[in-house]
């Protein structure tokens, strides 16, 4: 057991810049096979503990253990007792069954507290504020098609300034690149996490705009999880930020496209531009597995 208080990751600030491009380029070479990882958790297990449904995160952190050699043991929260119990008591006792505990929470709050009660690491499976594991991903995923060197990338973010979004503009911001950030007023991100990136970050008010000098074009649903009974003033907010043709035809024709999924074909993206060969999604979904893998060993291990 450890006798330090181990790190967690719940949010991609409490890493360095150094730190998040060192677990990129091993999530690289580990997709690469670069050497035999099959011994780097061996013997331990993983809980993942769900309040929210999830088809990659579940999935890619349970591939991610069992090549690592670690055991993944999936907890649904609406059969556990976290429904009845205390929080900080429950946490506590998984920690002492596993030797990491993934979580998706409805608040960032109870992410928190579960990481100071934990005495194993906890990592943000996703919660309402943020969904650093997606962004490690992204940022992977850019590295391969970019290169390392990002210097003058620059990516276009329309619709919701969710989870996504802020984790998003956390990791560009450790990776020096710009994002023109494209949201109705009141669905934007906020002034906090856009002035943290002392000017790499841009606010524009129209999509064209947005999309002119972009590399990447990044959006999101326009719906997350709990944002259901909003359905119908949110689909008529984001009508104008749909990633269609018609705004392709103002970006550079080599720009490139990525979303976190699950998607709304016909709502924030055409379902042909989510399916062409512009489009990064499954390389994205791809390499959850591998950033992770590569996330679990520097928690274990560091
Ligand atoms: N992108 C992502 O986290 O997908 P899931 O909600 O299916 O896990
Ligand atoms: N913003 C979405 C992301 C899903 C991966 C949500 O919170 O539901």
């Amino acid at each position: 057991r450890l006798k330090r208080k181990p790190r967690s990751f719940i949010s991609l600030q409490t890493l360095t810049p150094l730190e998040m491009k060192t677990i990129m380029r091993r999530g690289i070479e580990m997709k690469n096979r670069l050497g035999d990882f099959s011994q780097v958790l061996h013997g331990m297990s993983i809980a993942l503990l769900f309040q929210k449904t999830s088809t990659r995160t579940r999935c890619s952190f349970e591939k991610a253990a069992v090549e690592l050699g670690a055991f993944p043991s999936y907890i649904d929260w609406k059969t556990s007792n976290f429904v009845l119990a205390d929080l900080s008591d429950e946490i506590k006792v998984l920690s002492r069954y596993h030797d990491l505990i993934v979580v998706r929470a409805l608040h960032h709050e109870m992410l928190v507290t579960m990481a100071q009660e934990s005495e194993v690491p906890i990592i943000n499976g996703m919660c309402d504020r943020e969904h650093p594991c997606q962004v490690l991903a992204d940022f992977m995923t850019i590295t391969e098609y970019f290169g390392e060197n990002l210097d003058g990338l620059r990516i276009a973010y329309l619709g919701d300034g969710n989870n996504v979004c802020r984790s998003l503009v956390h990791g560009a911001i450790h990776m020096g690149v710009q994002v023109n950030l494209c949201s109705p007023e009141r669905y934007a991100l906020d002034d906090e996490t856009v002035a943290a990136g002392k000017g790499l970050i841009t606010r524009m008010t129209h999509p064209l705009d947005a999309v002119h000098d972009a590399d990447v074009i990044y959006t999101d649903t326009w719906v997350s999880i709990g944002d259901e009974a909003e359905t119908q003033e949110r689909l008529a907010a984001f009508e104008a930020y749909q990633v269609n043709d018609q705004l392709l035809a103002f970006a550079p024709s080599q720009v490139l496209f990525m979303h976190c999924l699950p998607a709304h074909p016909g709502q924030e993206v055409t379902p042909e531009i989510l399916r062409s060969p512009r489009s990064l999604v499954f390389d994205q979904a791809e390499n959850r597995r591998h950033a992770q893998k590569a996330l679990l060993e520097w928690l274990v291990h560091q």
